[in-house]
């Protein structure tokens, strides 16, 4: 059984129908796949869980932590996959995102550095001298006990910054890229499964990161 892991909370409710229709077409087809939804609207998935809307960044910083009060529950499916609910998938996602831990590598930064976090206060801190890949936040998991285990360091290093007042620089894809840098994914996707919907790219668009009003979505 696999798990999608969704966050929806404030005016992110408006993409949730249509990334739950598009994922029954798409996502892992032949395999049975549950959607589990942290939300303060009245909306459908296999699993709603009742979730206070926080004024941005708080929603995608506290995401480990929201998605760890479920440990029990969530441990009991073979795969999850955490994805921003501001996505659609739009051809087949299949088995080839099965691993261990699995992560995307950025479409902004191929064979870049990208954005790592370099203030050495910060948790998320990779230094300058180290080569790192960077990857993107929106899509992410693998096997559920790995993937609860990795949210619960993040979760960890997120709590530490935050008792410091400090914030890294891309929120919480700060701190997965630290963990990630130390932790290498057995499985590192293509910018394909978290492709920007306006953007050409050489990959097959599969799981598309949707144009919006950033400031717009994230005020109230
Ligand atoms: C942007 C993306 C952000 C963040 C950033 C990292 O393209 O919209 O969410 O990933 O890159 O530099
Ligand atoms: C976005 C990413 C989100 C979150 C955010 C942090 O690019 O898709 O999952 O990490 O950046 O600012
Ligand atoms: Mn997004």
């Amino acid at each position: 059984m696999i798990g999608v892991l969704l966050i929806a909370t404030g005016k992110y409710d408006v993409f949730v129908q249509p990334l739950i229709q598009s994922l029954k077409r798409h996502f892992l087809p032949g395999y049975q796949v549950k959607t589990i939804l942290w939300t303060d609207k009245e909306t459908q998935a296999d699993l709603c869980l009742h979730h206070k809307h926080e004024p941005w960044p708080a929603p995608t910083l506290n995401r480990y932590k929201t998605i760890l009060s479920q440990r029990e529950l969530l441990e009991q499916f073979d795969y999850l996959f955490y994805m921003d609910v501001d996505m659609l998938a739009v051809d087949t996602i299949g088995d080839e995102i099965l691993g261990d831990l699995v992560a995307v590598q950025h479409p902004g930064f191929i064979g870049k550095v990208g954005t790592p976090e370099r203030r050495s206060r910060s948790a998320a801190y990779i230094p300058r001298r180290e080569k790192s890949v960077y990857y993107a936040g929106g899509f992410q998991g693998g096997r559920s006990r790995r993937y609860l285990d990795m949210c619960h360091t993040l979760h960890n290093q997120i709590e530490s910054d935050r008792q410091k007042g400090i914030t890294a620089i891309w929120h919480d894809e700060s701190h997965l890229n630290h963990y990630l840098h130390y932790n290498k994914p057995g499985k590192v996707l293509s910018p394909s499964y978290c492709y920007p919907e306006s953007w050409e790219m050489p990959y097959v668009k599969r799981l598309v990161a949707l144009d919006k009003d950033h400031a717009e979505m994230r005020c109230g």
